[in-house]
């Protein structure tokens, strides 16, 4: 029998990552952060100069990749790259290499790896609609630009990491279409998923919610 399955999608900065890996603490689940798979193979194929646009070498990347995930640290072949692949660059990167078909393909099989008892929270922007389609409960979060842009803002700032909030507001918008407007596995919500708007209520709420949720599929 399958462990059950908990999907969180939606855009960048509506508090996937801080929503899903709560639930997944309190509920002693694994936790999947599908996005740093993505960051992972772009990162890697900027270290090893693969053109952005070469699917079939940052495939092979995606295919074989050296990464592990431990007590909240990832590492990439054997170098700890927990910050590094938080960069905005990075995702920026990721959100390009993730429009090809065969780099998405062969990351399937890694994130369904994750599928572990008791269970897993799995976030990202395909989790309900291709990678997990028979979750128990799915999630799509979502919050305004200026909501997620100003969550972002603080997350730098309180890193040290100097930001700025127009630069921040425009690089999410285009970070959204360039997910949205892909053919293969666009940002879209599962028609069975759950809508939750995070602009005005906190993580703490929107995690509230999402167990409540969650118990009454049990
Ligand atoms: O969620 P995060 O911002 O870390 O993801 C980085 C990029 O990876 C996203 O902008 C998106 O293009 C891509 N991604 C994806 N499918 C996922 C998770 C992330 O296409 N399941």
């Amino acid at each position: 029998l399958l462990s059950p399955v908990i999907t969180i999608d939606g855009p960048t900065a509506s508090g996937k990552g801080t929503v899903a890996h709560r639930v997944a603490k309190h509920l002693g689940y694994h936790y999947l952060d599908s996005g740093a798979l993505y960051r992972l193979t772009a990162l890697m194929a900027q270290n090893k100069g693969v053109a952005l646009d070469d699917e079939p070498a940052i495939a092979a990347l995606a295919r074989a990749l050296p990464c592990r995930f431990d007590h909240g640290h990832v590492l990439l072949e054997d170098v700890d790259v927990t910050d590094e692949v938080r960069a905005e660059a990075i995702g920026v990167a990721a959100s390009k290499i993730a429009v090809l078909q065969e780099v998405r393909k062969a990351l399937v099989d890694l994130q369904v790896s994750f599928r572990n008892t008791p269970g897993l929270v799995a976030d990202g922007r395909d989790m309900g609609t291709v990678i997990f389609p028979d979750a128990q409960l799915k999630i799509f979060l979502t919050a305004s630009a200026e909501a997620r842009a100003s969550r972002r803002y603080k997350q730098l700032i309180e890193k040290g990491i100097s930001a700025n909030m127009e630069n921040l507001v425009k690089d999410l918008i285009e970070r959204d279409a360039r997910d949205s407007a892909r053919t293969a596995a666009p940002l879209k919500p599962s028609p069975d998923a759950i809508i939750l708007d995070t602009s005005e209520i906190t993580a703490e709420q929107a995690v509230q919610n999402v167990l409540e949720w969650f118990a009454k599929t049990q």
